[in-house]
């Protein structure tokens, strides 16, 4: 069972492209494992209490939970129109989350864990936490280089002190357990300089899932927020589906919010009794001009700003391809129509396109199905084909891009294969017909085997491929241990559709 997810997002303004970011691999790590057969449960949401959200509600003159209801639309349309396929989308003021996050909040005050006390800091509340003194960066938030508040409250406390200890054997018993391993060693690093108790509740706002035990005080929303991942596994709403999807097999995070995931997240588990995640996955941050995008400068891109250039697989294909996971990414108008135009209008969509008309033009849309693939330049085709299906298994570490460069080198091959065989000057021999059959069948299996393997990255390119190729069901039916393997294409009729990708000009 894969359960993966993708953090909960701030729904205090639409998703941009870093937040896309995250969502996007976690949709195409999915459609792998589906594509693999595996049983998938993928799930994305909204973090919708805190500070944060009820300073955005009103500053648009709405009440929190009116503005979370507005602004949630803009989620579901942005993964929509990115074709994501998400099997959940949690809202942390749904009913069977605030029933989760008390009682696992009632466990941990039940083990020792909780006790009051009071606090006084500096508070960023785009991070919605508290940093001590020498963590800020000339007295601005580390991550978003904004001033700080000073908070002062009388807070329930946790007893992160007390996990340092065994999180630390945790990780050296699992080293999996974050993953590069360059975000390992940070958050080793950071448990070995000590862990101090963290403030677990507020008593000044309202905004919030109120404490079982002290209904004046609310959940801090990093304490609401991580128990997201355990309440859309069905803990308080469906049992048998707990027992089946939990622990996650990952969860996908920036690195930004590493230590809530790989230090907090799991002494809370740890706390409430509960089996910790096989993995925290952290990528870096996507720059545009060398600088994180954020709402308060300029440089954020959304979604809708590219779509309707390079397609939902256009855009898929671009950050899956461009941004390795893990460093941090920088985003370009530029790269992305060389990408584009190099990639997918050349070597896929020329190779369909040409593929598709000799098919076309020389047999009617109709090539016999000749199994026999075994002639010199077929053999370095049906190789291709394996080691890009060996590559597409990168999808289960988070290389993404890796992945590609395999699988591209597919299409190359394929390329090149029809070059090398020349089918026009096949057809022009009666004698040669039968190895032109053969070229065209062998050429065809191979636009086959590559609407397959893009299925996870570009899955409406895949499907319109794969209907032009005239195939029943669809390219992600799977198994890819079946699928995927290079054999005779059959005697479908294949037809030459509308280009897959049309180039983009650049004025
Ligand atoms: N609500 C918290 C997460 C709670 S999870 C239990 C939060 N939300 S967020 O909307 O601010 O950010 C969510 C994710 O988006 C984080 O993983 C963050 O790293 C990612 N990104 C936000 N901006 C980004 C970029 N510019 N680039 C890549 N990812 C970025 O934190």
């Amino acid at each position: 069972m894969i359960y993966l997810s993708t953090p909960i997002y701030y729904p205090n303004d639409r998703p941009h492209i870093g937040t896309a970011y995250t969502t996007l691999v976690a949709d195409a790590v999915a459609r792998y494992w589906r594509l693999v057969g595996e049983e998938v449960y993928a799930v994305t949401g909204v973090d919708e209490y805190g500070l944060k959200i009820a300073r955005a509600a009103e500053g648009h003159g709405m009440s929190p939970q009116q503005w979370v209801d507005h602004i949630v639309g803009r989620f579901h349309e942005t993964w929509t129109m990115l074709d994501m396929s998400f099997d959940d989308f949690i809202r942390t003021t749904e009913e069977r989350h605030r029933n989760t996050v008390q009682t696992l909040l009632q466990r941990m005050y039940d083990a020792g864990d909780v006790y009051l006390s009071h606090y006084e800091g500096p508070y960023c509340v785009g991070c919605e936490a508290y940093y001590t003194a020498d963590q800020l960066v000339d007295g601005k938030c580390p991550v978003h280089g904004r001033p700080v508040e000073v908070h002062s409250e009388d807070n329930w406390f946790f007893r992160w002190s007390r996990y340092g200890d065994r999180l630390l054997e945790h990780i050296a018993a699992h080293p999996e357990f974050v993953t590069p391993g360059s975000r390992r060693n940070e958050v080793v690093g950071f448990i070995e300089q000590g862990l101090e108790d963290i403030s677990m509740s507020r008593s000044s706002l309202t905004w919030g899932i109120p404490l079982p035990w002290d209904e004046s005080q609310v959940a801090y929303v990093w304490f609401d927020a991580l128990i997201n991942y355990v309440s859309a596994a069905g803990f308080s709403d469906d049992p048998d589906r707990f027992a089946n999807q939990w622990p996650a097999w990952a969860h996908l995070v920036g690195k930004d919010i590493l230590r809530f995931h790989a230090v907090l997240w799991p002494a809370m588990l740890m706390s409430a009794g509960l089996a910790l995640p096989r993995q925290i996955a952290v990528h870096g941050w996507l720059l545009v001009g060398g600088e994180k995008m954020s709402k308060s400068n300029a440089s954020q891109i959304l979604p809708s700003d590219l779509v309707p250039t390079f397609g939902s697989d256009g855009y898929r294909y671009h950050f899956l391809r461009d941004v390795s996971f893990g460093p941090d990414g920088n985003f370009s108008w530029e790269g992305m129509v060389e990408r584009y135009n190099a990639d997918l209008a050349n070597d896929l969509g020329n190779l369909a396109n040409r593929v598709l008309n000799l098919a076309v033009i020389y047999r009617s849309g109709r090539v016999p199905a000749v199994s026999n693939h075994t002639a010199p330049e077929e053999s370095v085709l049906v190789a291709a084909a394996a080691e890009a299906r060996d590559a597409l298994s990168g999808f289960g570490e988070f290389r993404t891009k890796q992945a590609l460069d395999g699988v591209w080198r597919l299409f190359a091959a394929a390329n090149a294969f029809v070059e090398a065989t020349a089918p026009w000057h096949l057809a022009k021999n009666p004698e040669t017909a039968g190895r032109l059959d053969q070229v065209l069948n062998a050429a065809l299996e191979a636009l086959r085997v590559g609407a397959v393997l893009v299925s996870p990255v570009m899955p409406s390119a895949a499907s319109r491929l794969w209907a032009m190729l005239g195939l029943p069901g669809g390219p992600g039916d799977g198994p890819l241990a079946s699928t995927g393997v290079f054999g005779t294409f059959p005697a479908v009729t294949v037809t030459k559709g509308d280009p897959l990708f049309p180039r983009i000009e650049v004025p």
